[in-house]
Order: structure tokens, then sequence, then C-alpha cells
């Protein structure tokens, strides 16, 4: 396995494995690896013949308040992850690598109208910072396919349009969001909950589920006291919740009832912690 520090040590390592009809795939992180990584690393790696995985804790699109200096660090603990999961290089790059003028005085992406609802709305700028670095990390890696989970599914429907907007040659797929036993969504944030938010967080994806069950059996129902009666179950368990939305999949905006392609997204405060889910509406 290649560990490239640098997008010069990156562009040398593409170079030596990089053959004529080589296909090469990209899993962007932000490192602190759990299952849910490892499965999109694996799934690269059955679509690639080469596998490269960004580490990089992109400052971006973390606003000034917001856990930049307390994110999880665990390099080593990755590495051996990787190696473990077969990816052929891991890219490690510094932020003045990354941004050689600072990240606020770069060029960046916006991607109107999905990057404006929902975790947008709640983080101005954020999703600005994800597409940047995203096509940055596209651009050195120039990967074939690129691999995004479905538990940041606002993130990857972004991701997929800005690449068709900007017509880059990649082919942005998604992988399941994988789940602790008790059904709450893998993330690296979760490590900040407390013993007693940890065993409320799953009520989260239980309400979600629960929700969605009602609205895939009668879509055509107005579907705000179902929303409404959600948002109260987690608030009377002590979420604070920012958002709990039906909104269609093509566009995230506001759906009324079920009849179209859609997904309950939320996100909820459990102390300090803020959480995401979303659960898409399939018909029973
Ligand atoms: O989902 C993440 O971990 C990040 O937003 C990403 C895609 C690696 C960009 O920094």
């Amino acid at each position: 396995m290649i560990i490239a520090a640098d997008s010069q040590a990156l562009s040398e390592g593409l170079q030596a494995l990089r053959a004529q009809n080589t296909t090469v795939g990209l899993v962007p992180t932000m490192g602190n690896l759990h299952q849910g990584h490892l499965s999109l690393i694996q799934q690269a790696s059955n679509a690639t013949d080469i596998v490269v995985v960004s580490i990089f804790i992109n400052p971006m699109q973390f606003a000034a308040h917001e856990d930049l200096d307390t994110y999880p660090r665990t390099l080593e603990a990755d590495l051996s992850a990787l190696r473990n999961v077969g990816a052929d290089i891991v890219f490690t790059p510094s932020s003045s690598d990354i941004y050689p003028h600072g990240s606020n005085n770069e060029t960046a992406i916006h991607v109107p109208l999905l990057g404006d609802a929902l975790c947008g709305k709640d983080r101005p700028g954020h999703f600005d910072g994800v597409c940047t670095v995203v096509y940055k990390l596209f651009q050195l890696v120039k990967p074939d396919v690129a691999i995004f989970g479905e538990k940041d599914l606002q993130q990857l429907l972004i991701i997929k349009k800005m690449t068709r907007d900007l017509k880059l040659p990649v082919d942005v797929q998604s992988g399941a969001t994988k789940r602790a036993q008790d059904g709450l969504a893998l993330s690296s944030r979760n490590q900040y909950l407390s013993e007693n938010e940890r065993a409320l967080a799953p009520l989260l994806w239980q309400t979600l589920q629960h929700s969605a069950e009602i609205l895939a059996a009668s879509p055509a129902n107005d579907a705000r006291p179902i929303l409404i009666a959600a948002r109260k179950t987690l608030e009377q368990a002590g979420f604070s919740v920012d958002y709990l939305d039906l909104r269609a999949i093509s566009t995230l905006s506001a759906a009324h009832d079920a009849t179209q392609d859609c997904a309950l997204f939320a996100a909820a405060r459990l102390g300090q912690t803020r959480l995401i889910d979303n659960i898409q509406i399939l018909d029973t």
C-alpha cells in the first residue's frame, strides 16, 4: 500500500500503478474509519483495479464554531484498517497542499437548491466546502469511479449533480448505510455521545423507519401529521430536532405526500452531537 502524503507523491504512485486499461476507484474520507467506510472501499475494489482512499479533514466544510479541531484523528489505526481491506494508495495531504492560498481564499463550488436545503440551511457553506474538495480530489486522482455513502444522502445527491453539471468523467456510485446492531447509522461523530445519549440515539432510525412504513402504506395521504408525530417522539425523548422532512429525491423540494420518489431526512442533536439519517420511501 502506497502512502502518499502530498499530491506529488499521489501522482507518482498513480503513475506507477496505472497501466493501460487500469481503472481507478476513489473513496474520499475524513479518516477515523469505521465499517461504513470499509464497506465503500470494498465496493470500490470490486468495481475497479486500483483503489485510492483519501484521508483529509477538510477545513473548508467546517464553520468556525464547528468541531474541526476536535474531529477524531486516528491515522495509524486507519492505515492498518486500510492495509487489511486492500487499499492501493492512501492519500493524506496537508491543508496547504489542497488549499495553497488558504481555504477561505480559494474558488469554491456551489451547487444551488440541493446545496441550500436541509443541512445546507443549517450549515451555510458546508456543501461548498464538500464540493470544492471533492472536485479537487477528482482532479488529482482522475478516478473512473468514486463512492460515497448513502448515510449522507444529501451530500451524495449534490456530488452527483456537481459531477453532471461540470461534466466530470467520473461515475459517482453510492454505498448502503452501515448500522450498529441497534440501528444507529455508523458515524465518526457517534463517539461524541455520552453513554445515555448513545442509548437514546437509535430512536432516530426507529422513528424514521416507523414513519416511512406509514407513508409507504398510504402514499397519497398528507405527510404532515406523520412528520409532526415523529418530531414529537424525538423531542419528548430529549432530541433537539434541526429538521425532519419529506423531500423529493430529485430536487430535495418539500413533498406533501409520498406519491413521488422521496425520502425522509432528519438531523437531530443529542447534547452537543448532531446526528443525521434518512430513509427512502419504498412502495409496499
Ligand atoms: O463525507 C465525508 O466524509 C466528507 O464530506 C468528504 C466527502 C470526505 C469530503 O470531505
